[in-house]
């Protein structure tokens, strides 16, 4: 299994940002570890021509379930793929929230990312009331259940645990609370999916920083990491990088 490091963009970046993904492209010509960007759709062309030849990837942010249609203001699988991503963040937990996603409508759209050759990155993750009532193994479980499809493979997937309170916070699961889950999804997939799932890259997320990245990855069953805040910046972005590849 190759490890990833992944990076969310969220709603930041104009193209003047293309500079910062020119820098991190620049600065790891030939990396131990599978490296995606995912800026806003709006860079997604550009960006796919200023890191082509580059081992940067390039990934969206979200995509529709459906091809192509009468959906004002979406954006399809294919036309990502159009645009040269690879891959796809679906159900994170800010669409979850903010667009009312079910998990439902997320394991719909993998499967358009599927059909149109993306990766699929899914996103799950307890809230902290949630946690605070000893709920998060059941929540894993009912979004691992709702939101991967039964074709999911290690070739078409990769699951991010992001627990939500961790997100953009600053705060960070102790290694023993990401370890449980991890440990909690290995057993999951590889009850559903037997062998097809040895592979599949299980990322944490969650205020993951140059100064916790090394301990975080250290955590079994930790196969890379899904960055917010601390992917937009090659200085912040390149120490995660190498701490991954230190693993190896
Ligand atoms: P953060 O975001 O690293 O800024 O906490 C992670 C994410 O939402 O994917």
């Amino acid at each position: 299994m190759r490890k990833l490091v992944a990076g969310n963009w969220k709603m930041n970046g104009t193209r003047a940002a293309l500079d910062d993904l020119r820098a991190i492209a620049a600065a790891h010509p030939s990396p131990q570890v599978d490296l995606l960007i995912c800026p806003p759709a709006t860079l997604l062309a550009a960006a796919s021509s200023a890191t082509e030849g580059t081992p940067l990837y390039i990934g969206g942010q979200d995509c529709h379930a459906a091809p192509s249609g009468a959906h004002t203001g979406d954006i399809s699988a294919p036309m990502l793929a159009d645009c040269g991503a690879t891959a796809v963040i679906l159900g994170h937990s800010e669409r979850r929230e903010n667009h009312h996603e079910t998990n439902g409508l997320v394991r719909d759209k993998a499967l358009a990312a599927f059909d149109a050759g993306l990766t699929a990155i899914i996103c799950i993750g307890e809230t902290l009331a949630q946690r605070e009532a000893g709920d998060t193994l059941d929540v894993i479980r009912d979004q691992l259940d709702g939101s991967l499809p039964d074709t999911a493979t290690a070739a078409n997937s990769v699951i991010a645990y992001e627990p939500v309170w961790a997100i953009g916070t600053g705060k960070v699961a102790s290694l023993d609370q990401i370890g449980e889950v991890h440990d909690f999804i290995r057993e999951n997939i590889t009850a559903r999916f037997g062998d097809a799932a040895s592979g599949l890259r299980l990322l944490y997320g969650g205020s993951v920083k140059p100064g916790n990245a090394a301990e975080i990855f250290g955590v079994s069953n930790v196969d890379g990491a899904l960055v917010g805040g601390a992917s937009l910046k090659e200085v912040d972005f390149s120490p995660i990088i190498k701490a991954l590849e230190g693993t190896i």
